[in-house]
C-alpha cells in the first residue's frame, strides 16, 4: 500500500457541535481541500456508557471523568431527548493524518484555543461549570466540539474500538483482519460461543473481524489473560444495537 495511505486517525464530532449546528463547519475544516486527507469511515452513533468509558479509559478515576462521560453520551446537551443523543464518528486517512487533524482541532481547552490558536475548531468551544445535585459548582466541563486521536497508536486503538472492518472500504483498511470461524455471543459482561437467551451475537462464522479482536476473543473464551477486556471488544459490535434512555 502507498505510504500515504498508511496513517489513519479517528475524529468524533461531539454532541455540543451537533447541538450548535457546527457539524457542517467542522466537516468543511476537515475537508480534503484543507487537509489533503480522505474519508475512510463515517457513522452516526448513539454512545453507550460502555463505549464512552472504553473510549476515555485513560481518564478513568479523574475528577472530570463522570462529566466527560455524560457529555460524550449526549446526556448533557440532550437531557430530555434521548433520541438526539449522538455523535458523528469519522476516520480520516493520509499522510500525517493524526498530527494534521490535531493541529486543526487545536488545544483541549477552548479558552486556550482562542488565545493561542484563533481559527482552530476548538476556539469555538465553551467551558461550562459542572454542578452537584445541590447546585454547587464542583468543576468545569470542556465542550470542545471534536475529538481527534492524539498519537498513531491511540488512533489504532480508537478506530478499532468505534469501527468494524466492514465499516471501512476494504482497500482503505490498514489494520490486520481475519475471518472468524466461531460464533461469539455477549451477555452481562460474559462471553459465550453458543447462543444464550438474551445474549447479543458479536461475531458469526465468516465475519471479517479485526485480528486483535479475534485473538482477544479466543484468549478470553479460554479464560486466559488478554490484552483488553471483553467490553473493549464487545462494544463496537453492539454500537447502535440497543438504545440507552436512562
Ligand atoms: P479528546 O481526547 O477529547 O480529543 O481531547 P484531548 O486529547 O485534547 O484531551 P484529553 O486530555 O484526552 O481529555 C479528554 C477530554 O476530557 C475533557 N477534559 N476535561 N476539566 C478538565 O480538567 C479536563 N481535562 C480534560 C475534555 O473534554 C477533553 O476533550
Ligand atoms: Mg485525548
Amino acid at each position: 500500500m502507498d505510504k500515504e495511505f498508511t496513517e489513519q486517525t479517528l475524529v468524533l464530532i461531539k454532541p455540543d457541535a451537533l447541538k450548535n449546528s457546527l457539524t457542517g463547519y467542522v466537516l468543511s475544516q476537515l475537508s480534503e481541500f484543507h487537509t489533503g486527507l480522505r474519508f475512510s469511515g463515517a457513522k452516526i452513533v448513539h454512545v453507550s456508557r460502555m463505549l464512552a468509558e472504553e473510549h476515555y479509559a485513560e481518564h478513568r478515576g479523574k475528577a472530570f471523568f463522570p462529566a466527560l462521560i455524560e457529555f460524550i453520551m449526549g446526556r448533557s446537551h440532550y437531557p430530555d431527548d434521548p433520541w438526539k443523543r449522538r455523535i458523528i464518528a469519522l476516520v480520516f486517512q493520509g499522510k500525517d493524518a493524526v498530527q494534521k487533524i490535531r493541529d486543526i482541532s487545536g488545544p483541549t481547552n477552548p479558552y486556550v484555543a482562542r488565545e493561542q490558536r484563533p481559527g482552530c475548531i476548538r476556539a469555538l468551544g465553551a467551558i461550562v461549570p459542572v454542578k452537584d445535585a445541590a447546585g454547587n459548582v464542583i468543576g468545569d466541563r470542556m465542550d470542545n466540539l471534536i475529538h481527534a486521536s492524539a498519537t498513531v497508536s491511540e488512533a489504532e486503538r480508537e478506530i478499532t474500538l468505534w469501527f468494524k472492518p466492514n465499516d471501512i472500504p476494504p482497500l482503505m483498511r490498514i489494520f490486520p483482519t481475519e475471518v472468524s470461524s466461531e460464533h461469539y455471543y455477549f451477555k452481562d459482561k460474559k462471553l459465550y460461543t453458543n447462543y444464550e437467551a438474551g445474549s447479543s451475537c458479536l461475531v458469526a462464522p465468516g465475519d471479517v473481524v479485526w485480528k486483535t479482536d479475534l485473538d482477544a476473543l479466543s484468549l478470553l473464551q479460554q479464560g486466559k489473560p488478554a490484552p483488553c477486556s471483553i467490553e473493549a471488544v464487545a462494544v463496537k459490535y453492539l454500537i447502535n444495537n440497543i438504545p440507552e434512555y436512562d
